[in-house]
C-alpha cells in the first residue's frame, strides 16, 4: 500500500546536541554528517508511516534484519548547492526519487511517495542550512537510503523497511579533484550481467565492485573501467560513474540497456551537448575501438560523470598491460566546458534553461 498523505513530524536537535562544523576547506567526501536526518518506516499493513525529521542518531536494529542477510538495500546521491546570493538549490531531486523507485521495483521494495519525500528533503536541508558549504565547489551531499528492516531469515521480500536521508558536507570525490585520473580497464571481474541488477542503485553492486577497485588502486589507478560481462569487450561504466568518449568530435556514451546506472549527470551532459549542437551518440563502444582511436589520433577525450564525481576527466587508460594516454593526460576542452556549465547551473550562476534546479531557501 502506498499512502499519499504522509504526516512528517519535526524534532529538532537540542543546542547541546549540535555538532562542531568541520573545516570547509578540508571536507573530503562523506566524512561528516549534519545535525539532523529524515527517517520513515514502512510495513505491509501501514504503508509509509512514522516520518520524522530528527536529530542525527544511531539506529537500534535487529541483527536478523533482512538487509544484513540478503542485501535488500537501495540508495541515491544528490547534492544541495549554495548559490551566489546565499540561496540553496537542489539539482534534479525528483529524478533521483524516481530512479529510487525504479531500483525499488527491481529489488521488490516499496516505492516512496516522491512529492512528500521531496518536501522532507527540502525541510532537512533547510533545517541544516548552515551546513551547506560556501567554499568553491563544496556541496551538501544527500544520501536517501532504504533497507529491509524486518527480522526474518526466510528468503522473500521483507515486510518492513526503513528509509532515511543523511546529509554530509563534501568536497571533491577524487583526491585528484578535477585533474585527470588514471583508470584501469577491468578485464577479469565484471560489474553486471544482462538480466541482473546493474541498472538499480543497490548496495550489492557497490560491494561487488570493491575487489576490482582495491586491486586497481593498489596498482596506482583511481578507478576501473568496466567491460560487459559476456564478451569483456564493450564499455559499461567507470567505477561509480558513467563513461563518455569524444572521438572525431562525436560524444559517445554506452546506451542504457539494463546493465549500467541511468545517471542523472549523464542525462544532463547529453542534454547540454545536444543544446550546443554537438553530435551525440548513445551506442555500444568497444575497448578495441577506443584503443584504435587512441592509435590513429581520433580519440580526443574520455571522462566520466556522476553526482559525486561531477565531470571527471580520464588522463590514462591501462588495458592488458598497455597504458594509453588520453589528450596528453590533460583535461579536454569538452570535459572542461561541461564541468563549467554544469557547475554554473548548479550554483545558480547560469540560466537554468531546463529547470533542473529546485530552490530550498
Ligand atoms: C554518487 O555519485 O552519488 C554515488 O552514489 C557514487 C558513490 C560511490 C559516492
Amino acid at each position: 500500500m502506498l499512502k499519499t498523505e504522509l504526516e512528517i513530524s519535526v524534532r529538532k536537535a537540542a543546542p547541546e546536541q549540535l555538532k562542531k562544523k568541520p573545516d570547509q576547506n578540508a571536507l573530503g567526501f562523506g566524512q561528516y554528517f549534519t545535525d539532523h536526518m529524515f527517517v520513515m518506516r514502512w510495513s505491509r499493513e501501514q504503508g509509509w508511516h512514522d516520518a520524522q525529521l530528527q536529530p542525527y542518531q544511531n539506529f537500534s536494529i535487529d541483527p536478523a534484519a533482512m538487509v544484513f542477510h540478503y542485501g535488500q538495500a537501495i540508495f541515491e546521491g544528490l547534492k544541495a548547492y549554495r548559490g551566489k546570493s546565499g540561496n540553496i538549490l537542489l539539482f534534479r531531486p525528483t529524478n533521483n526519487f524516481e530512479r529510487m523507485n525504479q531500483s525499488a521495483v527491481r529489488m521488490c521494495m516499496p516505492r516512496i511517495p516522491v512529492d512528500r519525500i521531496l518536501q522532507a528533503l527540502k525541510a532537512l536541508v533547510y533545517l541544516d542550512r548552515d551546513w551547506v558549504p560556501n567554499t568553491d565547489g563544496a556541496t551538501l551531499y544527500l544520501r536517501p537510503t532504504m533497507i529491509a528492516s524486518e527480522p526474518a531469515l526466510g528468503l522473500r521480500p521483507a515486510n518492513e523497511y526503513l528509509f532515511f536521508i543523511l546529509a554530509s558536507p563534501v568536497g571533491a570525490y577524487y583526491a585528484e579533484g578535477f585533474n585527470p585520473v588514471k583508470i584501469y580497464v577491468e578485464d577479469k571481474y565484471v560489474r553486471a550481467v544482462p538480466g541482473g541488477v546493474g541498472e538499480a542503485k543497490t548496495a550489492g553492486n557497490y560491494a561487488a565492485s570493491v575487489k576490482a577497485l582495491t586491486e586497481a588502486q593498489s596498482n596506482g589507478y583511481s578507478q576501473v573501467l568496466w567491460l560487459d560481462a559476456l564478451e569483456h569487450k564493450y564499455i559499461e561504466e567507470v567505477g561509480t560513474s558513467n563513461a563518455f568518449f569524444v572521438i572525431n568530435d562525436e560524444l559517445i556514451t554506452p546506451p542504457l540497456a539494463g546493465t549500467i546506472l541511468p545517471g542523472i549527470t549523464r542525462d544532463s551532459v547529453l542534454q547540454l551537448a545536444r543544446d550546443w549542437g554537438m553530435h551525440v551518440n548513445e551506442r555500444r563502444i568497444s575497448i578495441d575501438e577506443v584503443v584504435e582511436a587512441a592509435g590513429d589520433g581520433s580519440l580526443q577525450e574520455v571522462f566520466s560523470t556522476g553526482t559525486a564525481a561531477v565531470i571527471s576527466p580520464l588522463g590514462e587508460l591501462c588495458y592488458k598491460g598497455e597504458c594509453i594516454p588520453v589528450n596528453g593526460g590533460k583535461t579536454g576542452m569538452i570535459a572542461q566546458r561541461l564541468f563549467d556549465e554544469l557547475q554554473a547551473i548548479q550554483f545558480g550562476m547560469r540560466q537554468d534553461a531546463h529547470r533542473w534546479m529546485v530552490r530550498v531557501a
